[in-house]
């Protein structure tokens, strides 16, 4: 059966960006940038911080809201029962196309839960799938360390076999998932989440080249309508965090740490224009963006502040000792100081499980709040 799987997707394998019917699409005023932030309090329309947590902190702080939109295709939280997730080493498991595929044993299919994650334990897909669900949620995460959206806008910089976020899309979901009678998925029991463009700006933010990262999001839009087109309805976007504040980052100039930051706010904005075009063009889509951006600087800030965060010690650096994993959750190594848990970072590019944990204790707020507008 997989050698089917295997024929059917090579066969599969490359779509042709036949068309130029979705770009061009970019909110106006989206490039080029100094235009851009004339306005921000009240562009993009969907803005991101809506969990009670957060709203009271963002009122405080004076951020904009964000609306979030709902449409017919959303029956709630507790009636999505698959995710297909999309995304680099934040997201990935490690799952395999050809091993098991998700099942009441492990609705992640494989490796053993909680697969091989970059976090120290269970990353957020983990979380959200087995910790914050409210129904059995079968899950699909085809996140690939390493990745970025497309190689042709900026290269994972790791090898021909990282997957991006165009191979996810057309060499996996489309061939593999997209009509496959035995994976029930439907526009209203789906949630398709995507966290892309950490890699991508980690390794083009030296350059300074606004074009790169404008033809990012146009990649990033192109990848979404095909998803949109094979059926996806329910949307969670998360943008980039400040990984500008990551110990790879901090090891260099404060030039070059501000230089990161104000990429990733360029590529956040955008992303907020390209959840703002969709929705506009396409009424029936559920569209929620949500600001992990600003939730990992709250936490980076103070992490004290949260509950699933205050054991957090050392957010600034991360111990040699953990940085490839460990062995359990509180594993300690009397060179490191402290144990795993108490480091906020990994390695030079990752957090560890208690963020993740936070973040999807507080995507699932965001996405099941009652105050939808
Ligand atoms: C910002 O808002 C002002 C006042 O509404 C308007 O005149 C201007 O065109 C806007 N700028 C952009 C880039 O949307
Ligand atoms: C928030 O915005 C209001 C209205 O623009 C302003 O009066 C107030 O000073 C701002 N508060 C902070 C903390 O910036
Ligand atoms: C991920 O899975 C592949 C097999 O699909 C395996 O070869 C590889 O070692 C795994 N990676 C990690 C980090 O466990
Ligand atoms: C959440 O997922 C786990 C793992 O699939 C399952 O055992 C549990 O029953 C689910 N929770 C709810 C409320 O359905
Ligand atoms: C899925 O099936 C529909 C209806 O037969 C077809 O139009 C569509 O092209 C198929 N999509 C893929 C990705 O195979
Ligand atoms: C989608 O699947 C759910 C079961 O998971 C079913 O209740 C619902 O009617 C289906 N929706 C459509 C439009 O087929
Ligand atoms: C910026 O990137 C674009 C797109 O890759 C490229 O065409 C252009 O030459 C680059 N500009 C500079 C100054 O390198
Ligand atoms: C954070 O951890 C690093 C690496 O172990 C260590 O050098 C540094 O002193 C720690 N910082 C704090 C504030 O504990």
């Amino acid at each position: 059966m997989y050698f089917i799987l295997l024929l059917v997707m090579t066969f599969l394998a490359r779509f042709s960006k036949a068309s130029d019917q979705y770009l061009n699409n970019l909110q106006p005023g989206c490039f080029p940038v100094p235009s851009l932030f004339e306005n921000f309090s009240t562009a993009p329309e969907y803005w991101p911080h809506e969990t009670p947590l957060l709203q009271t902190l963002a009122k405080s702080a004076n951020i904009s809201h964000l609306v979030k939109r709902v449409s017919g295709s959303w029956n709630g939280w507790q009636n999505v029962h698959n995710i297909f997730a999309f995304g680099d080493s934040y997201t990935s498991t490690n799952f395999t196309l050809y091993g098991p595929q998700p099942n009441p044993s492990n609705p992640l299919g494989n490796p053993k839960y909680p697969g091989a994650t970059s976090a120290a334990g269970p990353n957020y897909i983990d979380f959200l799938t087995t910790t914050y669900n409210q129904s059995y949620i079968q899950t699909y995460n085809l996140g690939y360390g390493g990745a970025t959206i497309d190689d042709a806008v900026v290269q994972s910089g790791f090898g021909d076999t990282i997957q991006s976020f165009q191979d996810q899309v057309y060499n996996e979901f489309l061939p593999v998932y997209a009509n496959n009678s035995q994976v029930p998925w439907n526009a209203s029991n789906s949630l398709f989440i995507v966290f892309f463009g950490i890699n991508d700006v980690t390794n083009s933010y030296a350059e300074g080249n606004d074009t790169i990262n404008y033809d990012l999001i146009e990649a990033y839009q192109w990848l979404v309508n095909i998803l949109y087109d094979a059926g996806a309805r329910n949307f969670l976007f998360l943008n980039v965090p400040p990984v500008d504040r990551s110990p790879g980052t901090l090891e260099t100039s404060s030039s070059s740490q501000a230089a990161e930051a104000a990429y990733i706010a360029t590529f956040n904005f955008r992303l907020g224009a390209l959840v703002y075009n969709l929705g506009t063009r396409n009424p029936d889509t559920t569209l929620f963006l949500f600001d992990t951006n600003w939730l990992f600087t709250r936490v980076l800030d103070d992490p004290q502040q949260f509950v699933e965060t205050a054991g957090y010690l050392n957010t600034t650096s991360y111990c040699p000792a953990y940085a490839h994993g460990t062995t359990t959750l509180t594993y300690f190594d009397p060179t490191c100081g402290v144990p795993i848990n108490a480091y906020f970072w990994l390695n030079t590019l990752h957090p560890t499980y208690p963020m993740h944990n936070f973040l999807g204790s507080q995507i699932t707020q965001f996405i099941t709040s009652e105050d939808i507008i």
